[in-house]
């Protein structure tokens, strides 16, 4: 028998409707849409508003409108994953409420927790499970609804984030194709850089902690910008390497969407020209955990059976890493 692969059958996305631009973020602090633009690339993101929704109201959205593309129901899933930082609730996991919400009744899953390369390390563990022969229809989410993190008063992180989710549908493959390799890593080191000092047992909710604003993001942004252009580039570069891929080989590269100019500095090293990056990062911002299958959900009616991508993520702890994966269908409306 031919050897199993994890392959994405299906795609989808959900982003809310409200709009914040720049010129939105001009009124709440000192910045201006040039300097967002030419440090970052962003022009606008989408914020959840409505009162009582939460992450897994996103992915509901997303989900349901992955199962009725699949031509599949909310039962036939056996496992959830989803990747998230900005889980409903601290626990229970947001895959639970999400398979309640759903009515995904013969799922087990569980949420988990990379920071901005959640959806990549996601990916590879679904892949496990289908690879193993006994799970067929393998969920992996990544969503954020980073606007309850983000304090709207630093420049410093307002102008980057916004909220979204995507999803994809992993199935077992005997053609050789979906998720060929992977390469993953972790370095906690890089977690002084990049975190949320309050709200964990290292530092439970108090009135002072929230004083102190420390619930919400606190990055050095220009030193998470040194690590982050190394390391998806160097990731990025290194599975190529390892799979004989040329630049000619790669279809598509699938950056995580943090700043235009650590996506550019990834296409450079890997050769790869603008035309053939996904980015999203203008309309969308840093969704975190979404912005990888949110690319791919907006690409998907471009994408070719047999095409070679490699999805590369940098983010908060450090956790980094690249997914190369030759592509199982064409788009079908
Ligand atoms: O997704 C998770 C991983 N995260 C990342 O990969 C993010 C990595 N970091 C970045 O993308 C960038 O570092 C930022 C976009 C966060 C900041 O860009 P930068 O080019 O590194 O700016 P900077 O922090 O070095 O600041 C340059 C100047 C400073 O002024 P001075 O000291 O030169 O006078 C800042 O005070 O720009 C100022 N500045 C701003 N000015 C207008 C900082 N933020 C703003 C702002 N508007 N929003």
């Amino acid at each position: 028998m031919n050897k199993i692969t994890a392959a994405i059958t299906c795609v989808n996305g959900y982003v809310p409707e409200d709009v914040l631009s720049n010129s939105d973020l001009e009124k709440l602090v000192d910045t201006n849409d040039e300097w967002i633009k030419s440090r970052t690339g962003i022009n606008e993101r989408r914020i959840l508003k409505t009162p009582g929704l939460a992450t897994s109201d996103m992915a509901v959205e997303a989900v349901n409108g992955l199962l009725k593309k699949r031509g599949i129901t909310a039962n036939d899933l056996d496992v959830i994953i989803f990747a998230t930082v900005t889980g409903d609730m601290i626990f229970p996991s947001t895959a639970c409420i999400l398979a309640d919400k759903i009515g995904a009744k013969n799922a087990w899953g569980f949420d988990l927790a990379a920071a901005c390369s959640g959806f990549l390390f996601s990916l590879e563990t679904g892949a496990k499970f289908i690879e193993s022969g006994k799970y067929k229809n393998v969920l992996v989410v990544g969503a954020d609804k980073m606007s309850t993190i983000i304090d709207y008063t630093d420049r410093n992180t307002c102008i980057i984030f916004g909220d979204g989710c995507g999803c994809v549908l992993l199935e077992p493959n005997t053609e050789g194709l979906g998720i060929i390799d992977t390469e993953l890593h972790i370095d906690g080191q890089g977690r002084q850089y990049l975190h949320q000092k309050a709200g964990g047992s290292l530092k439970p909710p108090t009135h002072e902690t929230i004083d102190a604003k420390e619930h919400y993001v606190f990055q050095d942004g220009k030193a998470v910008f040194k690590f982050a252009v190394r390391g998806m580039a160097d990731v990025s570069a290194s599975i190529m390497e390892k799979n004989n891929l040329t630049s000619d080989d790669v279809k598509w590269l699938v950056p995580h969407q943090a700043n235009l100019r650590i996506i550019d500095a990834t296409a450079e090293r890997m050769g790869v020209g603008r035309d053939k990056v996904m980015i999203n990062i203008d309309h969308f911002g840093n969704t975190t955990n979404g912005t990888l299958p949110l690319c791919l959900w907006e690409w998907e009616n471009k994408l070719k059976k047999g095409d070679n991508l490699i999805l590369s993520a940098f983010g908060g702890g450090f956790t980094w890493g690249a997914v190369y994966i030759k592509w199982a269908y064409d788009y079908k409306a």
